[in-house]
C-alpha cells in the first residue's frame, strides 16, 4: 500500500468505519476498528474468549464485484465443545499477504449451532481486487488466505482463468489434483462441481491406507455429515486450494447420498435409515456450514445462482440434484425418459435459467452443473465396441447404464427446453461445465445428437466440457482404451474422451475464445509425485467466439504469472 492510501484508511477508521461490512452468515456485525489495532485482541472481556485451534484451514467463495464469503472453523481446545456456547471471532482483511495493510476488521461469533463454523459475507470491497484475510480468536490466529472480487459487471474484462474440479473421494486416494490446482500460478477462482465429500462407510468406496472415512459408517445424521466434512477439511491439499483461491461450488449427489433426487436416493433406505427429508436436511445444513457458499435470502438449500465476471462471463450454477429432480428411470428403454412432466430441476429454476440465458449480454454464457448434458447413444456405442474387438461388453454396458439414466439423457424434455431456448433465440457462446462421472469429455451439443447426418450440416448449439475426478475411479483399465474409441466412433459429437485418469480442467477465457486444458496428475497414490502433472497426457480443446465447434490441440495458454507475483502473490503455504 502506498503512503497516500494508508493515510486514507487511517482517516476512515478514525472517523467512521465504512470500508467493510458483513451481512448474513454467522451472526456477524460490522464493528468499527482501526487499521492500527492489534487484530489478535478481541474486544470485551478476554477471559470469556475460549482457547481454540484452527484445524480446518480457511476458505473463501462466491465472489461478486463488491463482496466475498470468508470461512473458517474454530475448534475449542480447553473445554468440551458442547459446553462452549459462543466464540467471538475477528476477521481481518488486508491488501497484502503479511497483513500489514488492513482495510478492515469484522467481529462475528460462532457456536455449536453451526458446528463452530464461521462464515462472513464481507461487503464494501473494490471490484476486481485481490485481498488477504485472517481469522483470530483471542491470541489464536488462522493461516492467511487469499481471495478476490470479480470485475464490475458493467466493465469489460479481458480474461478469466479458472480450474474445474469434481469428485474428490478422500478414501480413494491422495488429493494430488488439489495440490496441483493450489500451485497454479494464476487462477481467478475454482469451480467445484460436486461430490466434494462422499457418504460411504469404510471400504464401501475406496480403501486407501490411512484414509478411512470418519465417522466409521455411512453418514446419515447431522453429526455424521459434520464429522465427514471436518475430516475432508483436515486434508492439507484441500486446505491449500481454499487458502489460495475463492471457490464457487455446487453439490452433486454424494454430499447427500448416491444418485439423490428431490424425494430420495439410490443409497437411501427409508426402512433402515430413517426419513429422506431428515437426511437431506442434515446434508444441506452441514454443506452450508462447511462450504464458503452464500445463503440466498432465508432460503437455506438454494445453490442455483448466477455470477458475473465483468462483461466477459455470465455463469449460471445449477442444482440438478436436490431441488426439483424426479426419480431416475431404470433403463434407456423406459419411455419415462421422454415424459415432458418429468423434471431434472424445478420449473422455477428452469425458467430462471432460460430467462437468464435469453437476457444475458455477456460475451460468454457458462453453466456449471452436475451431470452430462450431451446425448450419449448407448446402443450404438456398444455396437462400436464389438466392432473394435471388445468380446464381452457386459462390464462396459454396466458402466454406461449406471451413469446414463442419471444424466440429462434421462430427462430429455428439460434438455429440449434449454436447447430450444438456445436455438430459438440464436444464443451463442454457451459453454457447459460438468462433473459427476470421473472421466473427461469435450462434447459438441446439437439439437439432435442422434442425427449424424444433420450434425455434419448444422452448427452445434453449445459446447460441454466434463471434468475428470480428483480421485474417484473412472472406467476399469482393461476396457478404458476400447471404450474411448467406441464412444467417439458411435458419438461423433464427442470430440475428446478420456475414461480413466484423475485431473482437472484449466479454463482460460478471453473475448476471442474459451479454452479448456485437461491436465492429469501422475499419481494419486504416490507421496513422491504429489501434485505432479503428466505433461504427455495434457489435452487442449476449446471453442472460438461465434462457434461451438470444438477445436483441438492449440498451444496451452500462458498464466499471468508476473502480474500475480507482483500484485497478489500466493499466500505462503504452511502445509506440506
Ligand atoms: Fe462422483
Amino acid at each position: 500500500m502506498d503512503r497516500q492510501r494508508r493515510a486514507v484508511v487511517k482517516g476512515l477508521a478514525a472517523t467512521s468505519f465504512t470500508a467493510l461490512t458483513a451481512c448474513g452468515g454467522s451472526g456477524s456485525n460490522s464493528s468499527p476498528s482501526t487499521g492500527d489495532s492489534d487484530p489478535g485482541v478481541v474486544s470485551g472481556d478476554s477471559a470469556m474468549v475460549p482457547r481454540v485451534a484452527f484445524n480446518h484451514g480457511v476458505a473463501s467463495g462466491d465472489p461478486l464485484s463488491d463482496r466475498v464469503i470468508l470461512w473458517t472453523r474454530v475448534t475449542p481446545t480447553d473445554a468440551l465443545p458442547r459446553t462452549v456456547e459462543s466464540v467471538p471471532v475477528q476477521v481481518t482483511v488486508a491488501r497484502d499477504r503479511d497483513m500489514r495493510e488492513p482495510v478492515g476488521q469484522i467481529n462475528t461469533s460462532t457456536g455449536p449451532d453451526r458446528d463452530f463454523c464461521v462464515k462472513v459475507d464481507v461487503t464494501g470491497l473494490r471490484p476486481d481486487t485481490w485481498y488477504y484475510y485472517q481469522f483470530s480468536v483471542g491470541s489464536a490466529k488462522s493461516v492467511v488466505g487469499r481471495t478476490r472480487t470479480f470485475p464490475d459487471t458493467r466493465m469489460p474484462a479481458e480474461r478469466a482463468r479458472f480450474a474445474v474440479v469434481s469428485c474428490s473421494n478422500h478414501a480413494y486416494g491422495l488429493f494430488s489434483v488439489y495440490k496441483a490446482v493450489s500451485e497454479q500460478a494464476d487462477l481467478d477462482f475454482i469451480l467445484h462441481l460436486g461430490d466434494y465429500i462422499y457418504e460411504y462407510g469404510p471400504g464401501e468406496y475406496g480403501d486407501f491406507p490411512g484414509r478411512d472415512p470418519l465417522p466409521a459408517h455411512e453418514i446419515i445424521e447431522l453429526s455424521d455429515y459434520r464429522q465427514r466434512h471436518a475430516q475432508y477439511k483436515t486434508d492439507a491439499k484441500l486446505q491449500a486450494v481454499h487458502q489460495q483461491f475463492p471457490m464457487i461450488c455446487i453439490w452433486d449427489d454424494h454430499e447427500s447420498a448416491n444418485d439423490s433426487y428431490r424425494d430420495g436416493a439410490e443409497n437411501h433406505d427409508e426402512a433402515t435409515e430413517g426419513g429422506w427429508s431428515e437426511r437431506r436436511a442434515a446434508a444441506v445444513q452441514a454443506y452450508f456450514e462447511w462450504l464458503p457458499i452464500r445463503e440466498i435470502g432465508t432460503e437455506r438449500g438454494r445453490v442455483w445462482r448466477k455470477f458475473q465476471f465483468g462483461k466477459l462471463i455470465d455463469l449460471f450454477m445449477l442444482d440438478t440434484r436436490l431441488e426439483g429432480r424426479d426419480m431416475q428411470v431404470s433403463s434407456p428403454a423406459d419411455p419415462g425418459r421422454f415424459d415432458d412432466q418429468r423434471r431434472i430441476m424445478s420449473e422455477e429454476q428452469m425458467s430462471w435459467l432460460t430467462r437468464g440465458l435469453s437476457d444475458s449480454t455477456a460475451t460468454w454464457r457458462m453453466i456449471g452443473q452436475q451431470v452430462m448434458f450431451a446425448e450419449l447413444n448407448i446402443v450404438r456405442t456398444l455396437d462400436a465396441a464389438r466392432t473394435l474387438g471388445m468380446e464381452d461388453t457386459s462390464a462396459f454396458n454396466g458402466q454406461l447404464l449406471s451413469l446414463n439414466m442419471d444424466q440429462w439423457d434421462g430427462y430429455v424434455a428439460d434438455r429440449e427446453n434449454i436447447l430450444q431456448t438456445l436455438a430459438g433465440e440464436s444464443i451463442g457462446n454457451t459453454v457447459i461445465f460438468t462433473g459427476d462421472i470421473h472421466t473427461s469429455w469435450a462434447n459438441e451439443v446439437y439439437a439432435d445428437s442422434g442425427n449424424l447426418l444433420e450434425n455434419s450440416l448444422t452448427a452445434p448449439l453449445a459446447a460441454e466440457f466434463v471434468t475428470p475426478s480428483v480421485t474417484s475411479p473412472g472406467f476399469p483399465e482393461e476396457i478404458a482404451g476400447v471404450a474411448e474409441a467406441a464412444v467417439q466412433l458411435a458419438n461423433p459429437h464427442m470430440k475428446y474422451v478420456e475414461l480413466k485418469s484423475p485431473g482437472f480442467i484449466l479454463v482460460d477465457v478471453t473475448m476471442a475464445r474459451t479454452q479448456a486444458e485437461f491436465l492429469y496428475v501422475q499419481s494419486i497414490s504416490s507421496v513422491d509425485s504429489l501434485g505432479a502433472i503428466n505433461p504427455e497426457m495434457t489435452k487442449v480443446v476449446g471453442v472460438d467466439s461465434g462457434s461451438s465447434r470444438i477445436y483441438e490441440d492449440r498451444a496451452r495458454s500462458e498464466p499471468r504469472a508476473v502480474r500475480t507475483a507482483l500484485f497478489h502473490p500466493p499466500v505462503r503455504q504452511v502445509v506440506s
